[in-house]
């Protein structure tokens, strides 16, 4: 597929490990809620459905790339990591106000097994998807690289065994410790669809991949080596494969993000994702010292920081990056986690002006 040539290739730069004039700037769930512009495209239409038309989800990503033009360099397609469940042969919904909802969770070893069962085709279920990667790669017209993106497998495990969100994670936790063969399987078959999944993102258009372990703090570390981080480093290993097999030649960067496994940091910089992407919970020197230069670092302010004033959000920034080595390479902004919808837009613009002045200097 022939696309518009790339004009701002800052972030694939920084993911090559290049010396670069400034860091890259993109921020989790910068497209939706907290967008007067989402709301009213939005109004009362389903969730998924906005994702499923592609012409929508063109509109939504690119919106925050116009609103913060010149700002924002990057943009992720509007979708959902939920996506793959559904992919598996689950309904998902999005309850208005609330969040993901399965009404058939997966609790005993029938459910599980229907699900490893399922025979997926992701070109055919998820066609959507690629049309919509390929729809707004055309008419982001270069501007900024698309990310495409999937849940990490033990984060798609965790919904799909708890029904939506949770507190205690009873049901994830039960499975992985009274039936730890039967989770393995499961996120085998997980891992297996992402790889499909993400190597036709690239062919459809995608230029950039981030997979989102959201919910990796909530294992131990022992639980974390055996059932989030082999399965990570399948994904990492086996989308370029697949994707050479599918006949791209580039080097495709991917970034990892694992929500919460401070303890992990190590191991997943050594996993061979380009990028590593932190929360909040780290001390920016500590994360250089520890990475070693292995891959680059995004991260990691806690988006908490746009409710303060705009001396806070500048004290925030410059710790941030002066902690990052100041931004000229193997660094690029982003928040610890996703916007909240409360957040005000012109706030974030400052946010982003002052991560270009910090980055700059
Ligand atoms: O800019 C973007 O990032 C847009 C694309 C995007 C969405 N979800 C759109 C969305 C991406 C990358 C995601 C990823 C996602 N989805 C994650 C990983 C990132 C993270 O936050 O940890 C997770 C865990 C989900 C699951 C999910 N989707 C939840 C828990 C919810 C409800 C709560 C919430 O955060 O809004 C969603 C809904 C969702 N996904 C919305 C959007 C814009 C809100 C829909 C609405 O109410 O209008």
């Amino acid at each position: 597929m022939s696309f518009p040539e790339l004009k701002n290739d800052l972030l694939l730069r920084t993911l090559k490990g290049e010396a670069v004039e400034r860091p890259p700037c993109w921020i989790m769930r910068q497209a939706g809620r907290y967008l007067p512009e989402y709301k009213a495209l939005k109004g009362d239409k389903d969730f998924f459905k906005l994702c499923q038309t592609p012409e929508i989800a063109a509109e939504l990503t690119i919106q925050p790339v116009l609103r913060y033009d010149g700002l924002i360099d990057a943009a992720i397609i509007f979708s959902d990591i939920l996506v793959i469940p559904q992919a598996l042969g689950m309904t998902v919904e999005m309850v208005e106000g609330s969040g993901p909802h399965f009404p058939e969770p997966l609790r005993t070893t029938d459910d599980v097994t229907k699900v490893l069962n399922h025979e997926v085709n992701v070109l055919r279920d998820l066609d959507w998807a690629f049309k919509a990667l390929t729809l707004t790669r055309h008419q982001l017209d270069g501007k900024v690289p698309l990310f495409g993106f999937c849940g990490g497998p033990w984060t798609l495990l965790v919904y799909m065994a708890e029904g939506g969100g949770s507190r205690l994670f009873r049901f994830a936790k039960q499975l992985i410790n009274e039936k730890p063969d039967l989770a393995l399987q499961l996120l085998q078959k997980i891992t297996d669809t992402a790889i499909e999944f993400l190597a036709q993102q690239v062919i459809a258009g995608a230029q950039v991949l981030q997979v989102f372990e959201s919910w990796g703090g909530e294992l131990s570390s022992m639980d974390f080596d055996k059932f989030s981080l082999p399965f990570l480093k399948q994904i990492v290993d086996g989308v370029p494969k697949r994707l050479q097999e599918l006949g791209v030649k580039e080097h495709i960067p991917m970034i990892v993000f694992a929500k919460g496994s401070w303890y992990a940091v190590d191991k997943l910089c050594g996993l061979g994702y380009d990028g590593v992407s932190l929360d909040w919970s780290w001390d920016p020197k500590e994360a250089v010292k520890i990475n070693k230069g292995r891959c680059s670092l995004q991260g990691n302010i806690d988006p908490g920081v746009i409710y303060g004033s705009n001396e806070v959000i500048s004290e925030k920034v410059k710790y941030m990056i002066e902690g990052f080595g100041g931004g000229k390479g193997k660094y690029i902004v982003n928040f610890g986690h996703g916007t909240h919808p409360f957040m005000d837009t012109e706030k974030i613009r400052f946010f982003l002006e002052e991560c270009h002045k910090y980055g700059s200097a």
